[in-house]
């Protein structure tokens, strides 16, 4: 069972003030719930679990986009560090993949994917709620028939409605509310925002399709 930092439901989260939040986001969010610098700090150490694990082999690593891509470029740049200052080194190739299954804060019940035209061992997401996104993909990566396919989540949620899927690192667990930044949306909005934050009734309103 791959290991994780837990973020407890009653996680009281931390003052937007503390922080720096964009002018523009200043009203929409609750609470900062995970600093920038603890998403970093994880994920150097999910890099160093995932080349513990990788031996040789060559990874291809697969960025489930939007969402994933903040986790992606981050969680490689701390890969790329450990093959730059260590006798062992694992070679890297990328590929990109584009899901889509959420309208405002409810998933359509229907997973698209876009693009992607080599399949990977290693898929970097950023978050699993129901796990239905993450099977959907597993299934169409399978038909490839790879020798081995890793699945790395910044974030799995804590909620009635998980399918039981886990994936094979896990950054945090995470309380059942809607969750936004460091790349994670809410119709297109607050990827460009650094910390993951709870988002606020107002904002669901404000920013609704
Ligand atoms: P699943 O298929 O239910 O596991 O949902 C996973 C996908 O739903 C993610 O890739 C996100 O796009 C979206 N999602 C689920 N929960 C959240 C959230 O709290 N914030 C932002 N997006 C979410
Ligand atoms: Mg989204």
């Amino acid at each position: 069972m791959a290991s994780y930092l837990e973020i407890a439901d009653d996680e009281k989260g931390h003052e937007l003030d503390l922080f720096c939040v964009p002018r523009h986001y200043e009203n929409d969010l609750d609470k900062v719930i995970i600093p920038h610098g603890l998403i970093m700090d994880r994920t150097e150490r999910l890099a160093r679990d995932i080349i513990r694990d990788m031996g040789g082999h060559h990874i291809v690593a697969l960025c489930v986009l939007k969402g994933g891509y903040k986790f992606f470029a981050d969680l490689l740049d701390y890969i790329k560090a450990l093959n730059q200052n260590s006798d062992k080194s694992v070679p890297l190739t990328v590929d990109f993949i584009r899901v889509k299954s959420y309208c405002n804060d409810k998933s359509t019940n229907n997973v698209k994917v876009i693009g992607g035209d080599e399949l990977s061992s290693l898929a970097g997401k950023d978050i699993v709620e129901t796990g239905r996104t993450m099977q959907t993909l597993l299934s169409l990566l399978n038909e490839c028939r790879p020798k081995m396919v890793k699945v790395v989540s910044l974030l799995v949620k804590r909620t009635p409605r998980s399918s039981g899927y886990r994936p094979d690192y896990i950054g945090f667990e995470v309380p059942d509310a809607f969750l936004v930044g460091y790349a994670l949306d809410y119709n297109e909005y607050f990827r460009d925002l650094s910390h993951i934050c709870i988002l606020n009734d107002q904002a669901k309103e404000k920013y609704k399709v």
